[in-house]
């Protein structure tokens, strides 16, 4: 068997193979950049400096630091197509719909929409929410593929007098699919109810990801495709209530008006938002945004064949699940039947095959089938794709009751 299309690995300009601008483990294979993403060198040395000044003078860093967070925000918002005053940095995706929930009142029947494709702690907040009135959570079921005026029409028909806020992701966390949330947004604002669109995936996948995202608050993590340090996440309002939300954490700042209250947050670490800009900076000076997210689907596209072509012969489904406005970088494949069937078998299977194989991936579940969630970044090359082969799929057919495969060889 012959797998082709595969690119060449990438060059930067300062580095020789994109992935020497990583400082990843080489002994291990990475193929799941979408749940914690990866720093690369000149960031982690960046955000190092930092802490070191920090760390020479506290007195000199630490009563300055709002003001390098409103500095970072100016240079951040416009990258998600956004403006400042409307941006503030919290530490991650969850802590973004945490700050929204905690300001919205309902009354008792209310009602919050999800999905189920929803990312589970964004939904048990929700839940939490909902508890607080004596309001409900009610899910609008979306096929895998449904198209998007399908979907726009399956939240129109979920519509009740009761709904009071929708809470849709941009790109779904188990699926990897693309949303039109701008539409859903639109239907529901037509009829009173707010929509708080979750793009932890989008920054960086999708152009201006909170302007193309609609709806009445956004959030995206920075450590997820943009690269930057963990603990870096914007949220997103053009809201006129936007004066009700508060950071997590109250301090002196707490009387000033939203953004600025979010910059000031007790004594914080905060090199991870402090260090976004040079992040968004690392990829757009060595590579280009808007080329990065064509090799990066050159790349999904490639890996996504090679790993369906390897596991063809033993299912009896298509393994390759092409999924309607598929995204840059990451890619779903079936898995063998009966694997991954819950979201905690998909979780341990993760880990079980880190462990045995050394290669970090990505299992999730959807309506009782296993995926395989690729996801590459600048740094994926070919030869991880023919070490997921080699190594895990032997390992999950075993798993499945199955004989390993033949051994594929990629061009
Ligand atoms: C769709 C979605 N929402 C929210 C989150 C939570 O992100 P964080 O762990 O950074 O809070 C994730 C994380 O993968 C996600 O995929």
């Amino acid at each position: 068997m012959q797998a082709t299309g595969f690119p060449a690995p990438l060059r930067l300009r300062s580095f020789d193979r994109a992935r020497d601008a990583w400082p990843l483990d080489p002994a291990i294979i990475h193929l799941n950049h979408g749940s914690f993403g990866a720093v690369p060198a000149p960031v982690v040395a960046h955000q190092d400096a930092l802490r070191r000044e920090a760390d020479l003078s506290p007195v000199g860093w630490f009563p300055r630091i709002a003001d390098y967070v409103a500095a970072a925000r100016e240079r951040v918002a416009p990258f998600v197509g956004a403006k400042a005053d409307d941006s503030v940095f919290v530490p991650n995706a969850s802590a973004a719909a945490t700050v929204v929930y905690n300001a919205l009142q309902l009354a008792a029947g209310d009602e919050i929409l999800v999905t189920d494709h929803g990312y589970g702690a964004v939904t048990m907040g929700a839940a939490r929410l909902a508890r607080r009135f004596g309001a409900s959570v009610r899910t609008v079921e979306l096929p895998l593929l449904a198209a998007d005026d399908e979907i726009v029409q399956r939240f129109t028909d979920a519509l009740t007098p009761r709904t009071r806020l929708i809470v849709v992701d941009q790109i779904t966390s188990p699926t990897a699919r693309l949303l039109p949330t701008k539409r859903i947004a639109e239907v529901a604002a037509q009829r009173g109810i707010r929509t708080l669109v979750d793009g932890a995936h989008a920054p960086g996948l999708i152009p201006d990801a909170a302007s193309a995202a609609g709806g009445d608050w956004w959030f995206g993590n920075m450590h997820k495709w943009p690269c930057a340090p963990r603990g870096s996440a914007l949220l997103v309002t053009e809201a006129s209530d936007r004066h009700d939300l508060w950071p997590l954490i109250d301090s002196w700042a707490a009387n000033e008006p939203f953004p600025v209250r979010f910059d000031t947050q007790g004594t914080i670490d905060a090199t991870t938002y402090l260090s976004t800009p040079a992040a968004i900076d690392f990829v757009e000076q060595e590579f280009g945004w808007s080329e990065a997210r064509v090799a990066l689907t050159q790349m999904a596209d490639a890996g996504a064949e090679a790993i369906a072509e390897a596991l063809r012969p033993f299912s009896d489904e298509e393994p390759l699940t092409p999924l309607p406005n598929p995204v840059a970088s990451m890619r779903l494949i079936r898995l063998p039947q009966g694997l991954g069937a819950t979201r905690e078998d998909a979780d341990e299977l993760r880990m079980q095959l880190l462990d045995e194989t050394g290669v970090e991936t990505a299992f999730t579940s959807f309506r009782g089938i296993g995926y395989f969630r690729l996801s590459v970044h600048l740094y994926t090359e070919e030869s991880d794709i023919a070490a997921f082969v080699d190594r895990c799929i032997p390992a999950v057919l075993e798993r499945a009751g199955m004989r390993a495969p033949h051994t594929l060889t990629l061009s």
